[in-house]
């Protein structure tokens, strides 16, 4: 007994190559989701995660037909807006901006027609119901990687239609689906079971990459607690990809 304990306190060690500075995932444009309401909250965030390493941020505001019907316009201008008070105060980080697109009816049907914001050429982040599995999901996917888009399938591990048999993981890391965990996952702050769910894929090397997800504050600041964490480093050293993303 007295041995596990001595091993789980041995810290692990990273290599620096191994170090992520892209963040990709979260809601730092004022105003137009759940995420930071004002322009003073996304720069407190920004510095923030500056402060813990991130160097290039991809923020993805939410695109859901029903609650946040957000365009590339709107998202643009907030982009813009947000870009020319960073400069202001003179922080120096690189941001720009895709969308978390919520696969609904409304998106399967208009897709297409749609421009979609992508990251790094071709990479859609995607996300569905937490509780509902859409009946349509299997599809949708199979059309959107056919339609030549890479999908990136956020925190699968909050998904409760997954959580009650871990294998239904396996047949969407099966057909190619990136997988990003929220770091936040790890922590237990979604929930015991979301956490199980992370650490079930973490053990299975079933991560691609990691996202803040981060709406406010506190999310950034329990996100600096965390990477400090040997269950931190142990993801670090799966070889993420969200350097390759910027
Ligand atoms: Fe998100």
């Amino acid at each position: 007994m007295f041995d596990f304990f001595k091993k789980n306190k041995k810290t692990l060690t990273i290599d620096e190559n191994l170090k992520i500075f892209v963040d990709f995932h979260s809601h730092l444009l004022p105003g137009i989701d759940d995420g930071c309401a004002t322009l003073d909250e996304s720069v407190e965030n920004i510095l923030e995660l500056q402060s813990q390493g991130i160097k290039k941020i991809i923020t993805t505001p939410h695109i859901f037909s029903e609650a946040y019907p957000n365009t590339p316009e709107i998202i643009n201008e907030k982009l813009e807006l947000l870009k020319s008070v960073l400069a202001e105060k003179k922080i120096e980080i690189e941001i720009t901006a895709a969308a978390e697109y919520y696969l609904d009816e409304w998106f399967c049907k208009n897709y297409k027609n749609l421009k979609l914001l992508t990251i790094k050429e071709n990479h859609l982040l995607v996300e569905t119901n937490y509780m509902e599995k859409p009946y349509f999901m299997e599809q949708i996917l199979f059309d959107l990687q056919l339609d030549g888009y890479k999908i990136i399938l956020a925190h699968p591990e909050r998904y409760n239609y997954l959580l009650n048999d871990f294998r239904q993981f396996d047949k969407f890391f099966d057909t190619g689906i990136l997988f990003q965990c929220n770091l936040l996952s790890f922590t237990g702050y979604y929930s015991p079971q979301i956490k199980k769910a992370a650490l079930h894929l973490l053990k299975n090397k079933m991560i691609h990459l990691v996202g803040s997800d981060i709406h406010k504050l506190r999310h950034t600041k329990a996100i600096s607690a965390f990477k400090k964490t040997n269950e931190y480093s142990e993801l670090l050293n799966l070889g993420l990809m969200n350097n390759e993303l910027w």
